[in-house]
């Protein structure tokens, strides 16, 4: 019925009208409800920029300090889901556990998980503090469950990423020593990746809140749609390649050749709105030269990889002709893996980072009165109509 204008991939379409982020791609800008990213990175924390992407202000001292207290105060899960954890073989991947623990979340909490609009709006400021605050935990849990240990609970003075990182590395006798510095570098990787726009998980998490769904259910979704190699997965994908070059013996110079013959792919490299520089990875590149260097490593043979393919991308007319800059997944890994976390865990970490964008673009399609259902149309390219053929003579 009429004509439908077709968009492949939706390069060109905006599919919601927004107030949290702001990006132009051409010129590097990414900034949460107005204030640009590197002022953030500088002088913000992770949970201070969450409440800015979800409330739209920067708070007062006391909203921050009460803000953090409800995530301290919701870290801990119900014993009951320690017992989910059991019902999956060593070996599964965690962002697949994470999905179904974040679904499973919800049914822990059903007065903030009803499916009816007003409602789960009404309990929005529990159900954030649930979410921020136990999806660290739940990661965290299956990572022991990964490795054979025991779970450690949280700890009440601990900030959010020191306490994700005790509850991941602490021993029930020994607690985790962040003398480097880890935490805060984790803490920019959150911040870094709090929020961007109508991403894949960004856009899936408002598809499914469209429908009505609740914020446990959105979010479940929305970490599956990180998980795939081209978006979350990246980050994983980046140590892979960096590793494989070093153990093939190259300096990078012939991978750069591969992915110019199309044989390879620069992971970390390329994004589809930003035609310059992603501001995160600026950041992000000089905070692992920094964290490297406090825990000794400032001649990480990957970090020398990572330098040299940067360098070499941005003078090759491949990249230049196609504008492919490093984007945020090019250096994150390298921060990821000096602090101790698994590669296939990358992805997880990400999640965390990226809760706070779900939360508050969930929001912004629950609370939006005149709010449809997206439902996309499409250009039919099947047979036209046919007779039924009886089996016999097929
Ligand atoms: N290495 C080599 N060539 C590339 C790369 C790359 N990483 N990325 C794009 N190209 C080429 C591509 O082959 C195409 O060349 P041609 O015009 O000759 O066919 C041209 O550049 C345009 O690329 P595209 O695939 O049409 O761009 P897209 O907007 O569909 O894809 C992307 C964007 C990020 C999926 C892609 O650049 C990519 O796969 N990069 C590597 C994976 C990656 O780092 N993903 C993380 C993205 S940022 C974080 C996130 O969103 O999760």
């Amino acid at each position: 019925s009429g004509y439908i204008s077709y968009d492949e991939s939706y390069g060109n379409t905006g599919s919601c009208q927004s107030e949290i982020t702001f990006i132009n791609g051409e010129k590097g800008i990414l900034r949460y409800r107005g204030y640009p990213i590197e002022d953030l990175a500088e002088h913000s924390s992770f949970l201070e920029s969450t409440y800015l992407i979800i409330y739209g202000e920067l708070p007062t001292q006391s909203q921050l300090d009460a803000f953090r207290n409800k995530v301290r105060d919701s870290a801990e899960v119900h014993v009951g889901m320690e017992h989910h954890f059991d019902g999956f073989p060593t070996g599964s991947h965690p962002m697949a556990i994470l999905s179904a623990m974040l679904n499973s979340l919800g049914c822990y909490y059903p007065e903030m998980s009803t499916n009816n609009r007003q409602q789960d709006l009404e309990s929005f400021d529990d159900a954030v503090a649930v979410l921020l605050s136990k999806v660290r935990t739940l990661a965290a849990m299956s990572y022991r469950m990964q490795v054979g240990k025991h779970f450690i609970y949280p700890k009440h003075k601990l900030r959010y990423s020191e306490n994700f990182l005790h509850m991941m590395f602490s021993d029930p006798y020994q607690d985790y020593d962040d003398s480097s510095g880890l935490a805060h570098a984790l803490d920019l990787f959150f911040l870094l990746h709090a929020d961007h726009e109508q991403n894949c998980s960004t856009s899936t998490v408002r598809m499914v809140a469209s429908g009505g769904a609740n914020l446990f259910a959105s979010v479940s979704a929305g970490v599956c749609a990180l998980w795939g190699p081209l978006h979350g997965g990246a980050n994983q994908a980046v140590i892979r390649m960096l590793q494989e070059i070093h153990d093939s013996g190259d300096d990078g110079r012939r991978f750069i050749e591969s992915a110019k013959s199309g044989d390879a792919k620069l992971m970390g490299f390329g994004h589809r709105v930003y035609k310059n520089y992603d501001p995160r990875a600026r950041i992000l590149g000089k905070a692992a030269e920094k964290v490297l260097s406090a825990i000794g490593y400032e001649d990480d043979p990957l970090l020398n990889i990572a330098r040299n393919l940067e360098q070499a991308a941005l003078e090759d007319d491949y990249f230049v002709e196609r504008k492919l800059y490093p984007n945020v997944d090019f250096y994150s890994g390298l921060i990821l893996k000096a602090a101790g976390i698994p590669p296939e865990f990358f992805t997880v970490m990400f999640a965390i980072g990226r809760m706070p964008g779900w939360l508050a673009n969930w929001h912004e399609v629950a609370s939006d009165e005149k709010a449809r259902i997206h439902r996309p149309r499409q250009v039919y390219q099947g047979p036209g109509v046919r007779d039924y053929v009886p089996i016999e003579n097929r």
